[in-house]
């Protein structure tokens, strides 16, 4: 096992009707934004929980930050800070209004001249000042709610960039099962692929006898094998299932796992130029990818793959090749289950056209990834020409 430090000072409130405590969470005297996105928060009784529970509070609002929340929104939102003298930011959201807020919280106390600085600089580790944090959340999916990372586009320039800094860990974070039973079923399969494939960047790398972890991390595969099908039930929605859910996907990405181990997030980085190029949702740019890329790195990846797939596919045929090929087979299948697309070419895209706009995207970031830093833009060019 590698040497590591773990820190994650996330205070979590699980279940059903703890939003009301927030009031006692946030200090008295703040002056509290509440960040949220299009208004689905309006229409399922979460904005009214919240404005109920922060009556006696002093409480302003910013709403319409956007899926893949975009650097001139929370710009806007910055300047609201500023004006107000806000000393509390309260995200209410999926992973896009929680990573807007994340940003929102740095680029208010940041002393250089522009804070696009910071994703496209990658001064994350040197933040020395953010705005204190809290979360409602209300899409399971990202680990946001519980993890130092942000993810921030900007559709000027064409790109989606993240930088991490332990000053943005939401202080708390409310996960009330029931603010789910709103949500589409598409956007519960985004979630489950979303964390399925967090698990498996942390994971799907190389052995280093790290068995706590591997075990761990199979544990949350296998019980998003177990709780997809009712969690996607919407009609109606299974209240254990999507607490499960909503758990799983915490866990999978609040770097519990990822101690010690390599790591290997080569599918998220071309995954995000995928939605800054063409508009794929988070989950869909993933699930295009990632069978992709363990078909051209299955070699360097084969001691994981084959343990994958003994332990989590049920995949034990003798010879190493067919095991390997059956696995990535029987992740595809499950993302199918699920309703996911694993081809560029379902969203009607064409592969060799979408690798040479996407390489030529992220040279523009130097982009350098995979657990042996050896995928290169180019080499996302030749996963993403396999995608069809
Ligand atoms: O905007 P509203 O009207 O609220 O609607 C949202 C949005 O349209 C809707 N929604 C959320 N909760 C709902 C609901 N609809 C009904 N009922 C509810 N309870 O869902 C839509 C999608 O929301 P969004 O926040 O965009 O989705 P998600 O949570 O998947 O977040 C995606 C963003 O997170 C980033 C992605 O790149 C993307 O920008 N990620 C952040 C990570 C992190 N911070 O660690 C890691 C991830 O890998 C990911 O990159
Ligand atoms: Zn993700």
């Amino acid at each position: 096992m590698n040497n590591f430090e773990f820190y994650n000072p996330t205070k979590i409130i699980f279940g059903q009707g703890s939003i009301s405590k927030i009031k006692k969470l946030i200090p008295k005297k703040s002056r509290v934004l509440m960040l949220y996105g299009g208004g689905s928060i309006k229409k399922n009784g979460v904005y009214l929980q919240v404005a109920d529970a922060l009556r006696k509070h002093e409480l302003f609002e910013f709403g319409g930050i956007e899926s893949n929340p975009d650097y001139s929104t929370l710009m806007k939102a910055v300047k609201l800070v500023k004006k107000n003298k806000i000393d509390f930011l309260l995200a209410v959201g999926g992973g896009s209004v929680i990573d807007g807020t994340k940003f929102v919280a740095v680029a208010s106390r940041y002393q250089g001249e522009d804070p696009w600085d910071i994703l496209s600089q990658g001064l994350g580790k040197s933040i020395k000042k953010a705005l204190p944090i809290g979360v409602v959340l209300t899409l399971p999916a990202t680990g946001s709610e519980m993890n130092r990372n942000s993810v921030i586009s900007n559709r000027k320039k064409d790109l989606k960039l993240s930088f991490g800094s332990e000053k943005v860990f939401p202080k708390f974070s409310i996960l009330d099962p029931k603010v789910t039973y709103s949500l589409p079923q598409d956007q519960i399969r985004n979630g489950l692929v979303d964390a399925y494939v967090h698990i498996l960047e942390q994971y799907l790398t190389y052995p280093v006898g790290a068995v706590v972890q591997d075990r761990q991390a199979e544990a949350l595969l296998m019980t998003i094998h177990e709780i997809a099908p009712k969690a996607l039930q919407t009609d109606p929605p299974d209240y254990d299932a999507r607490a499960n859910y909503m758990w799983v996907c915490s866990n999978a990405l609040n770097h519990l796992i990822g101690v010690g181990v390599p790591q290997d997030w080569a599918t998220h980085g071309i995954g995000h130029s995928l939605t800054a190029l063409y508009g794929l949702a988070h989950a869909e740019s993933l699930a295009v990818v990632l069978p992709w890329l363990l078909w051209y790195k299955r070699e360097q990846k084969q001691e994981k793959l084959l343990q994958y797939g003994y332990r989590i596919l049920d995949q034990k045929m003798q010879k190493y090749s067919e095991r390997i090929d059956r696995t990535i087979e029987a992740l595809s299948s499950f993302f199918h289950s699920l309703g996911m697309p694993t081809t560029l070419t379902s969203y009607g895209l064409d592969p060799d056209k979408v690798a040479e706009e996407v390489q030529a995207n992220l040279a523009k970031q130097d982009f350098n990834r995979g657990e042996h830093r050896d995928i290169s833009a180019e080499d996302a060019a030749a996963i993403l020409r396999l995608s069809r």
